[in-house]
């Protein structure tokens, strides 16, 4: 059986330039490639979810513009369930601008329009979708008191949440303690705890209750664990990056259709770690994400 998964996040339009090296304040450089396709954190889980055999369902809000009708086609054609995604007239679609330099880094800047419109009434007329899924994932890039509302609804019908705190915010404790699983990367760990340094005591300070685990993704070093009944790291996959835009996602898409399939912590996150590694040899966010095959294929080879 297909593991369930509901993602309640953002779409937008990723408008990527590729050049050599970053430019500075006030200067002017050529970039070498460019790109326009769909992404969003939200919606790249989805993706990814999608392409390793989940049955997902995406809830989110777009505009009436171009790239609103681009990511309809473009969630259809993946098989994604699009019937909670609202469309909003007056607001458009979500935009972001990224740069790539040749080393696979990245900077965006995200203008979030129409996902910061999602409200109460859409979450709630998917609630039925919720209670049914294996696991809810949700992120940064809509209004933190949704994020919040889809949590408190997910652990009323007794579903397990994933909470990738991204992009870096800060969330009231109480909040932090709807999450079953925490995804934050080193930054967003940063800003959540409001600690730096010490990863595991940051992590440790988010564990508010029995059943929470946090997944700190550490790029090259790895993704650390922790929960009550122990710590851990699992390392990652050593690939040639050449863009790593959208591997945070890739990851947690990963994440999410493991648990859904009943995979242990450590097995979920080398899974995730997988999807991740395969994710940064393309260019793009959703384009990027591997289908099931490749990634059974790199799990065995290792
Ligand atoms: O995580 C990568 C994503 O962040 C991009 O697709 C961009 O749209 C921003 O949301």
């Amino acid at each position: 059986m297909p593991a369930k998964i509901v993602v309640v996040g953002s779409f937008n339009m990723d408008l990527t330039a590729y050049m050599e090296k970053m430019p500075r304040p006030g200067e002017t450089l050529h970039g070498h490639t460019f790109k326009t396709g769909p992404g969003g954190k939200g919606s790249n889980q989805a993706v990814a979810a999608a392409r390793l055999g989940a049955e997902v369902t995406f809830i989110g809000r777009v505009g009436e513009d171009v790239f609103a009708q681009a990511a309809l086609d473009f969630w259809k054609g993946e098989g994604i369930n699009t019937e909670y995604v609202a469309r909003d007239p007056a607001n458009a679609t979500g935009v972001a601008p990224i740069w790539v330099d040749d080393n696979g880094e990245n900077s965006i800047v995200v203008v979030l329009g129409a996902n910061l419109k999602i409200t109460k009434a859409d979450i709630n007329k998917a609630t039925h979708v919720i209670a049914d899924a294996d696991v809810v994932v949700v992120q940064l890039e809509i209004n933190y008191d949704i994020v919040e509302y889809v949590m408190q609804v997910a652990k009323a019908k007794g579903v397990k949440t994933i909470l990738n705190p991204a992009p870096a915010g800060t969330l009231a404790a109480d909040v932090i303690a709807l999450a079953d699983y925490l995804t934050p990367n080193e930054t967003e760990l940063e800003v959540l705890s409001g600690r730096s340094g010490d990863y595991l005591a940051s992590a440790r300070s988010l564990l508010t209750r029995k059943g929470q685990t946090v997944v700190v993704t550490l790029g090259s070093q790895g993704a650390m664990w922790l929960n009550a009944e122990g710590q851990g790291t699992v390392p990652i996959f050593k690939v040639k990056a050449v863009d790593t835009t959208g591997a945070g996602d890739a990851f947690n898409g990963g994440f999410a259709v493991a648990l859904g399939e009943g995979k242990s912590l450590e097995e979920a996150i080398r899974f995730g770690n997988a999807v991740a590694g395969l994710s940064v040899t393309k260019m793009g966010t959703a384009p990027s994400m591997p289908t099931r095959s490749e990634v059974e294929a790199l799990l065995s080879s290792h």
